[in-house]
Parts: C-alpha cells; structure tokens; sequence
C-alpha cells in the first residue's frame, strides 16, 4: 500500500486483527494516509487516526473518509474482549458518519464529499441513503458482487474486489460548482498481464518466498509422524477456557490490574518487545511465535494460568488454589514491583 501511494486509505475492522500497535506501526513505516470516522477510543470517544482527508484535484477539493460497520457485527465475544483490552471500539457508524460530512461540507467547504465503506453493500446502501451530502460511497466489505457503479438517490455506489484480487475504476465529470454531472466505471480484476511496478513484485515475491517455508502452515507431505507425546503435552488453554466453569472467579479476576496488564504496554513504543511481553501476556515463550515473538490475542494480560499453571494440568494438580509466592516474584520483582508486599498484595486479587 505504501509503494502504491494512495492519496487516503479506509480503516476496517479486519485492521486491528494483530492489535492497534501492529497498525500504528504499519501506517507510520508505510506512511500511509489513513482515516475513519468511527474507529474510537472506548474511554474518551476520541479518533484514533485522522478522521477524514482534503484532496485538491483540478481546482475541486474533495473530502474523503471512512467508515466500519459496528463490531458486534463482525466478531464474536473473544475478539471484543481484545477490542476493549486496547481501549478500542467502533462507535455508530451514522452518528459518525453525519458528524464528519457536516464539518468536511461546514468547515472544509470541500466540493465533493466520498465515503470509503467496510461494511457490506447493504448496509452500506441503507446508510448512503439515511445521510445527505455523499456524492460517492466505495464499498469494499462485500466482494466483487457490484461491477458497475450505480447511482441511488443522490449518491453513486461503487465496489472493487476484495482481498487485493482487483480494483475498482469510476471516473467523474464535474460541473463548474462541483456537482456530479456523469460518471462511469467499473470494477475489474488484476491480472499477471500488463505493466508492473518492480518494487511491488519485488514484495509479492518475498511474500511467496516466506510463505513457502515450513514453519507455519506445514505441508501435508512434510509432515512429522505425530508423536504421542507431543500430543499430550501441557499447554495454555487462556482464560476464556477457564470462564466456562469459574464464570464468578473471571469476572472478579476481570476487575484487577492483571485483566488489562496488556492495555499498559499496547499504546508505548514497546508495544511487541518481548521484554515487556514476557511479564505483561500469559505463557510468554511458550505460546508466542519463536520467529516474530507476536503472541495471539487470547494471552494478552496476566491470565489465570500465570498464576495456576498450565489449564491442561488442571485435573492433576491438587494444589492449584495455592499460588505461592514465588509464582508473584517472577514478575513482581525488585525493579519492575519494588513495593511488592505477599499479603498487602493478594488481598486485591483474591477472587470471591
Ligand atoms: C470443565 C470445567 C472446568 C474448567 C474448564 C476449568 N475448571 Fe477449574 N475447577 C473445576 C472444578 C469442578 C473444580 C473443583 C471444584 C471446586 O473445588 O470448587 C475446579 C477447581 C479449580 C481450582 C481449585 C483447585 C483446588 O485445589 O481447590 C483452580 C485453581 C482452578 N480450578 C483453576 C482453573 C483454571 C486456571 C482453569 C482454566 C485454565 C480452569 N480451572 C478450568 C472445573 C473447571
Ligand atoms: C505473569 C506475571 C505476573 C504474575 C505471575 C503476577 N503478576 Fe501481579 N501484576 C503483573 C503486572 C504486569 C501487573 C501490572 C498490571 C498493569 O498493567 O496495570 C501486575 C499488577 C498487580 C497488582 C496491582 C494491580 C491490581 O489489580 O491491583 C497486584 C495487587 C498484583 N499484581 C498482585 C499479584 C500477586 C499477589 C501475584 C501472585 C499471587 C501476582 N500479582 C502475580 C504481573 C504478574
Ligand atoms: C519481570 C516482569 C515485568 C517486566 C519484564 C515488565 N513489567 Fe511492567 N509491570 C510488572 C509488574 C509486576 C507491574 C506492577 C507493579 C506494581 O504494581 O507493584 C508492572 C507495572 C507496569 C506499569 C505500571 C502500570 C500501572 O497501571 O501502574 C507499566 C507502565 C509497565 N509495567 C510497563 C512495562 C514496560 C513498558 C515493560 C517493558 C520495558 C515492562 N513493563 C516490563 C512486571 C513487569
Ligand atoms: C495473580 C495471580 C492469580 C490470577 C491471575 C488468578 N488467580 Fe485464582 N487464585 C490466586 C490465589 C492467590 C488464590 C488463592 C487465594 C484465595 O483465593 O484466597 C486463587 C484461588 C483460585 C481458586 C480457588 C478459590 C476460589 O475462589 O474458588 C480458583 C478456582 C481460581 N483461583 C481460579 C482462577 C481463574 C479461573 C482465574 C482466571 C479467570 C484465576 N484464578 C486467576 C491467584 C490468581
């Protein structure tokens, strides 16, 4: 996206899939132009990136922004849960949307006023139609269903093809005061034809390369014989395992420091440094990537196997209420917890 250098690119909800950190640091190292109107602080309701963009062409000024369809219609309970452990939301697409328009036609008295949408044709559609002021709304949620743009109301509706399989075209003609007085276009395909561009090949082929060694996703006929013992192993199971029979214990362990100890570090410079992961996520070495040190979502915070082990021990562990003090000094140690004080500090974690 970067070498293609878009005058503004559209934040979906499938862009927080690695964590806000992830994206923050892809949009600075690719300086890319991002922008949305409803991806949001949980706490303060605050933009996250810029919410919309002024792009002069040919003495108009065109106004452009984003917008993403509500979480809760794209993701089930675990993945809010990540969501609210950065302090992240989506808030109401129409209220966003509507407020953003009304400063982009009030403030920036731009000429033309276009919504890049992630979230599906239908919706997309309702929303167009429920808000004044959007001459052209691009949809790109669903995939490769609309071909040709078409116009409802007073806004023209186009799509491209999703996943980077194509690309979408829709050329305006513009009266003296901006008004839409033709259009046509249509969404094709990319195909192997054609010019390239050598830098972005040359990513393309460093992709395909990585993704031909093993480490991942292993070849069906590179595959080891499986041993039974590496079958059996113990594991981390997270805390969403241990919510289906201790739901009271999750929610009062929910209220502690530990349930958002990942929040602390998602929004600093050190974000994936492994030397704050280790005592800030659950099963740090363990369950994190060897190569890239990124650990999944799911073991984000000071989980309850931090404290009791393994989930997968649970049954022959006798004495897994007991969690001695020196499980607390693995992480509380004398320079990251210098005030750490046994029973000062279990009275605010017991769970009742
Ligand atoms: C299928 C249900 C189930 C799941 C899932 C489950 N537990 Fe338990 N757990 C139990 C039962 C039943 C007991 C024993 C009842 C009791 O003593 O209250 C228990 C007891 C415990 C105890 C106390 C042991 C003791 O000696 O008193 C701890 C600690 C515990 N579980 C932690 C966990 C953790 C951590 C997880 C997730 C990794 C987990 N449990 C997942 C059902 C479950
Ligand atoms: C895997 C590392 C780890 C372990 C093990 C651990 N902690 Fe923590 N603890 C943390 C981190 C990280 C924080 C800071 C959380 C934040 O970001 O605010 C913290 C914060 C706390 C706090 C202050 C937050 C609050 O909820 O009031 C208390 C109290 C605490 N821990 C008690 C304990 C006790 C007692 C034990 C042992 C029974 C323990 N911790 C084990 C990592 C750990
Ligand atoms: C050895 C374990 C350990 C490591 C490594 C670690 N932390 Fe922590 N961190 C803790 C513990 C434990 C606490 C809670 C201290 C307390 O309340 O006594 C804490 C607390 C914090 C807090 C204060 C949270 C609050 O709300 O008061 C911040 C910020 C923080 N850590 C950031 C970091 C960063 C950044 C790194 C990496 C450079 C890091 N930590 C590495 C264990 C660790
Ligand atoms: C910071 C360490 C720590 C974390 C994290 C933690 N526990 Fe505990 N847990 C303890 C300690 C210490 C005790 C015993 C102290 C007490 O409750 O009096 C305990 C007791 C328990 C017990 C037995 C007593 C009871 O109240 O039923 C269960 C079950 C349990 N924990 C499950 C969990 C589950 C499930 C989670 C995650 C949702 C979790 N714990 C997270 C430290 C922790």
């Amino acid at each position: 996206m970067g070498i293609a250098q878009y005058d503004v690119v559209g934040i979906g909800e499938a862009e927080l899939r690695y964590g806000l950190g992830f994206l923050r640091s892809q949009i600075k190292a690719h300086d890319l132009p991002a922008v949305s109107a409803n991806l949001v602080y949980l706490d303060s309701g605050d933009y996250i990136v810029e919410p919309y963009s002024v792009v002069k062409r040919g003495g108009f000024k065109v106004g452009v922004t984003a917008v993403s369809g509500e979480l809760e219609s794209f993701r089930g309970k675990e993945s809010l849960k990540d969501w609210r452990d950065q302090n992240v939301t989506l808030s109401d697409p129409e209220t966003a949307l509507t407020e953003v328009i009304d400063r982009m036609r009030q403030k920036e008295k731009v000429d033309l006023v276009i919504v890049l949408s992630h979230m599906g044709y239908e919706e997309g559609a309702k929303l167009g139609e429920a808000i004044p002021g959007i001459d052209v709304w691009i949809e790109a949620h669903n995939r490769g269903r609309m071909v040709t743009p078409e116009k409802k109301g007073e806004t023209i509706y186009a799509a491209c093809r999703g996943r980077s399989s194509g690309y979408g075209e829709l050329y305006l003609s513009l009266a003296e005061e901006g008004a839409v007085s033709n259009f046509v276009g249509r969404a094709g395909g990319l195909t192997s034809k054609g010019r390239s561009d050598e830098a972005a090949l040359a990513v393309i082929m460093e992709f395909k390369q990585a993704g031909k060694k093993p480490t991942r996703r292993v070849r069906k006929a590179d595959q080891p014989v499986v041993d039974a013992a590496m079958v059996s192993k113990d594991t981390f199971v997270s805390a969403e395992s241990c919510r289906k029979c201790h739901a009271g214990v999750y929610e009062s362990w929910a209220m502690t420091g530990h349930a958002s100890a990942y929040a602390t570090i998602a929004e600093t410079a050190q974000w994936n440094d492994p030397d704050c992961l280790i005592c800030h996520t659950t099963g740090y070495g363990e369950m994190s990537d060897p190569e890239s040190g990124m650990i999944e979502p799911k073991f984000w915070n000071v989980q309850c196997e931090s404290c009791h082990g393994m989930g997968t021990q649970h049954s022959r562990h006798p004495g897994a209420a007991e969690v001695p003090e020196h499980v607390c000094l693995e992480c509380h140690n004398q320079s990251n917890s210098p005030e750490f004080d046994y029973d000062a500090y279990v009275e605010h974690i017991v769970h009742h």
